[in-house]
């Protein structure tokens, strides 16, 4: 209790705090964020601590006078407490400075914690059984009227996210984003604890690094003594992580941050932290089996209790039936192969389609003939954005099958033999699956907002596997890694890489939480000789694959176990468990979708001596 006193006699007196001496205070349990300058938080107070004396530091959220009678809303990162000021219980000066006190400006004071009559207490306040009758009261960090206000009335909007990025230190006064950092915290502390405790070693891995192909661009950083020379910043530990296992770790994590430089969107920034994960002597299920206790863990530290094992699907079967390697599974709306009922309709879009080698795939809205034609127009005006021509409509009320003009076309039995029934709604696309997939992936996502098809808190948890080890780049057409170039193929489409590479498997994995990538991995390749042909089939030839990634092979040669990996994107899982609508809302101090810290102001141009002393000259390309 001796910490609940004043320990700065001095400065109590000289702050009118001293007199009446304090009694003990009874705070229980005892507070550990008890200073010599305060006794308690200002949320933790409640109706036991009727009669205590307390001191407490804090911001004011509000303040209203009445007529000689003060209320201050005190705030701190454990919430608010309401302290009255009023002449019978503090000095007429005292009551003045409180009737002065304007938003945000940090105040010590000092009272005696009071029960409210019963018709004063306010429920939607964890402290509202209380209030704080004010003692002292001493100014120490006046404020200047906030650029942004912190206390929001009810149904009272925010200020424009520019604004509040620009003074990012208000925002985060928000309750709402203290929550999301106190959150982020017990993340990151319960993934430390988890992976420790399963034998995990925590190792950092560089920053100033080597570029490591993750498939965006590298922020490189330019070397001052050695002239021309770059440092990246690394897209992820991966290739340390492989070293690491070469080196005998067995396990590590790290809750490392990645830079990468890439179009940025809601679920995207260019900087950004993984839970990074890699073992050694494991198989892809040692993995996955991990990752799932490790979520199944982060879940429960924020209250949800999740299935210990989640479901799985192959990156084929998710193409085919959801046209996306991520897809949502909160809502239905499968996606079908049409092709069969369109053959042979007199309908050029669909015939033309189907002549080229393409397909006819689309979805059935149970129920989906009461959508307006408004409301279809702009379901379809999603896929077009998404890259399709258009969508085939089929409405079917009765006996009745209307639309486009394939609808009649097909008539009761064609749309009967595609499931669609009475009261619903066709909707398909024609052409190559690369077209369809992800104009039917939005066409599903866009439905299901419509029709409010998503239940709520419903948390749909998917494991994809099997992914392809290449894509063709549309452009060049040259083979990409899907993955990174050391993911490991299946062990049955090894001999594929000779004959048919772009249709090899890799022991990859991907974990989905309704539709969004939670995270991704997949089993190495732990042998030098399959690493050189990947780099060759990626058309990285054996003089830049040594000088591009000459210490990993190296490693591989000097006996290497084998071993895999998984990274978990940390940021979406917070934003995801705080219910937060976007990554900036889980990160103190984000980059907008243009990759600016608007608070600090970066990128910002620097000195021409300092771009000289870095042998860094900029060259105006007009873009
Ligand atoms: P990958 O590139 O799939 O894998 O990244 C893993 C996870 O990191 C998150 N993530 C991001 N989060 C926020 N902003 C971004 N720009 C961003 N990019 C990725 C995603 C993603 O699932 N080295 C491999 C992992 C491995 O093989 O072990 C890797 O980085 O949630």
């Amino acid at each position: 209790a001796s910490n609940l006193r004043c320990r700065q006699p001095a400065r109590a007196a000289a702050i009118g705090m001293a007199a009446p001496p304090l009694r003990e205070i009874l705070v229980t349990p005892p507070e550990p964020l008890a200073t010599s300058l305060r006794t308690t938080l200002c949320g933790q107070l409640r109706s036991t601590h009727a009669g205590s004396q307390v001191r407490l530091g804090g911001w004011v959220h509000r303040a209203r006078n009445l007529g000689g009678l003060v209320f201050v809303d005190l705030r701190d990162r454990d919430g608010l407490v309401q302290v009255s000021f009023d002449p019978a219980h503090a000095p007429a000066e005292v009551v003045a400075r409180a009737a002065s006190l304007g938003s945000e400006t940090v105040v010590l004071i000092e009272g005696e914690v009071v029960a409210r009559p019963v018709e004063m207490r306010n429920a939607d306040m964890a402290t509202g059984e209380i209030e704080v009758r004010g003692r002292a009261l001493e100014i120490v960090g006046p404020a200047t009227p906030p650029a942004i206000p912190v206390a929001r009335g009810k149904g009272e909007n925010l200020a424009a996210e520019e604004l509040r990025l620009r003074h990012r230190h208000l925002d985060l006064r928000r309750p709402e984003l203290q929550k999301n950092i106190v959150l982020r915290h017990r993340l990151m502390q319960r993934t430390r604890r988890f992976l420790s405790e399963q034998g995990f070693l925590e190792i950092e891995t560089p920053i100033l690094t080597k570029p490591t192909p993750e498939g965006a661009r590298d922020y490189l950083v330019p070397s001052r003594v050695h002239a021309g020379e770059f440092y990246a910043l690394p897209q992820s530990p991966q290739l340390y992580k492989q070293l690491l296992m070469v080196a005998g770790f067995d396990r590590y994590f790290q809750i490392a941050r990645c830079f990468r430089d890439e179009d940025l969107r809601a679920d995207r920034q260019p900087e950004f932290t993984q839970i990074d994960i890699e073992a050694s002597f494991v198989g892809q299920e040692d993995v996955m089996a991990l990752a799932e206790k490790l979520i199944g863990a982060l879940w429960s530290e924020a209250g949800y209790e999740i299935p210990a094992t989640f479901p799985r699907m192959t990156y084929a079967d998710a193409m085919e039936r959801f046209g996306i390697d991520r897809p949502d599974l909160r809502f239905g709306l499968e996606i079908a192969d049409a092709s069969d009922a369109f053959r042979g309709l007199d309908f050029g879009i669909t015939t033309r389609a189907l002549d080229a080698g393409g397909r006819v795939r689309g979805i059935v809205v149970p129920g989906g003939a009461k959508l307006s034609r408004k409301q279809v127009d702009e379901i379809e005006g999603v896929a077009r954005s998404a890259g399709a021509g258009g969508l085939v409509r089929v409405k079917r009320t009765g006996d009745t099958v209307e639309g486009s003009p394939a609808a009649k076309l097909l008539g009761v039995p064609g749309a009967a033999a595609l499931g669609i029934r009475d009261g619903d709604f066709g909707l398909f696309a024609a052409g190559p699956d690369r077209i369809t997939s992800p104009a039917l992936d939005r066409v599903r996502q866009e439905v299901a907002r419509v029709l409010e098809l998503i239940p709520a808190g419903a948390q749909k948890f998917l494991w994809v596997t099997d992914f392809p080890m290449f894509e063709h780049d549309p452009e060049s057409g040259a083979l990409g890694a899907v993955h990174h170039p050391f993911t490991s193929p299946l062990p049955a489409d090894i001999p594929l890489l000779a004959s048919e590479p772009q249709r090899a498997r890799a022991r990859a994995y991907d974990v989905v939480l309704n539709g969004t990538e939670l995270g991704g991995g997949s089993i190495r390749i732990s042998d030098p000789e399959t690493q050189s042909r990947i780099f060759g089939l990626l058309g990285i030839d054996h003089e830049t694959a040594r000088a591009r990634f000459g210490f990993l092979l190296d490693g591989l040669r000097s006996g290497a176990p084998p071993h895999g990996g998984i990274a978990l994107g940390f940021d979406r899982i917070t934003m995801l468990l705080a219910d937060a609508p976007s990554l900036r809302d889980v990160i103190a101090f984000p980059k907008t979708t243009a990759a600016r810290a608007l608070f600090e102001g970066a990128p910002a141009p620097v000195p021409p001596g300092d771009l000289q002393e870095l042998h860094v000259k900029v060259v105006e390309t007009g873009e």
